[in-house]
């Protein structure tokens, strides 16, 4: 498939149109930011780390009845997908305190939750991806009822599906963040990425952080702690 212009620069990715209009191509940088892109720096190797982690993740959901947009892994840091119109609403899932609840909820970081908790950011970067909930994104017309209804849905089922294939890599996963879009068959999809940039992964036997956290907190093995999830999701 031929890279034409590139539609988009994110701060972690490149999007480019192919010859296919409903086709597009995703490009992983090595770029990393935190803050909202106020920390700044680059992931050595993270584009292929990245690439590869996320496309183990999206095959395991899409074996498993969860429509992904990926399609095909065309080099080690790009993939094929299907052209979403993509939600403007993050889905946080959380399994164990740690990051922005801990701190919301006083909370110490590594309480294990009674429950999963599902929450809802406002995608835009301007506002700094503000918490939101149900009724703003009804009252924006981000996404209809059926659709955050299917999004609940497939968030929790993600949710199950990754907590059982971490655990036997001796990983805890304690929360991520999702992002859909509606195919031009209308269907909700997943898209974006499921990385240790989206991530927080923890060692089950010593809580080792084996995420971004390591970079947003300067906690040094950054590279180190991406290739040990993907050793340990290839293993
Ligand atoms: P938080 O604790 O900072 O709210 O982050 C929750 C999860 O969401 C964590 O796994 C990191 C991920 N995340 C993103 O992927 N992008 C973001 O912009 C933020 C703030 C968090």
């Amino acid at each position: 498939m031929i890279k034409k212009e590139m539609l988009y620069e994110g701060k972690a990715k490149q999007i480019y149109k192919t010859k296919e209009d409903d086709k597009l191509i995703v490009l992983f940088k090595d770029d990393a930011t935190a803050f909202n892109g106020e920390k700044k720096g680059q992931i050595s190797g993270k584009g292929i780390m990245n690439n590869k982690i996320s496309n183990i993740f999206f095959k395991l959901l899409a074996d498993n009845n969860v429509p992904t947009h990926l399609l095909e892994e065309i080099s080690e840091t790009e993939v094929l997908v299907r052209k979403l119109e993509i939600i403007p609403v993050e889905v946080v899932m959380r399994n164990i305190a740690a990051g922005s609840l801990a701190k919301r909820l006083g909370l110490e970081e590594g309480t294990v939750m009674s429950q999963p908790v599902l929450e809802f950011y406002y995608k835009d970067d301007d506002l700094g991806d503000p918490m939101i909930n149900e009724y703003h994104i009804y009252a924006q017309k981000m996404a209809d009822r059926e659709e955050i209804a299917r999004i609940k849905e497939l968030s929790f089922k993600i949710n199950e599906l990754l907590i059982d294939f971490l655990k036997d890599k001796g990983i805890e996963l304690v929360d991520f963040k999702l992002e859909f879009g509606k195919g031009s068959d209308g269907k909700i999809y997943l898209g974006d990425e499921i990385s240790p940039d989206t991530c927080r992964f923890w060692d089950s036997e010593t809580r080792e952080k084996l995420d971004k956290d390591r970079f947003r907190r300067d906690l040094g093995g950054v590279e180190g702690a991406y290739q040990e999830i993907l050793r340990r999701l290839q293993g």
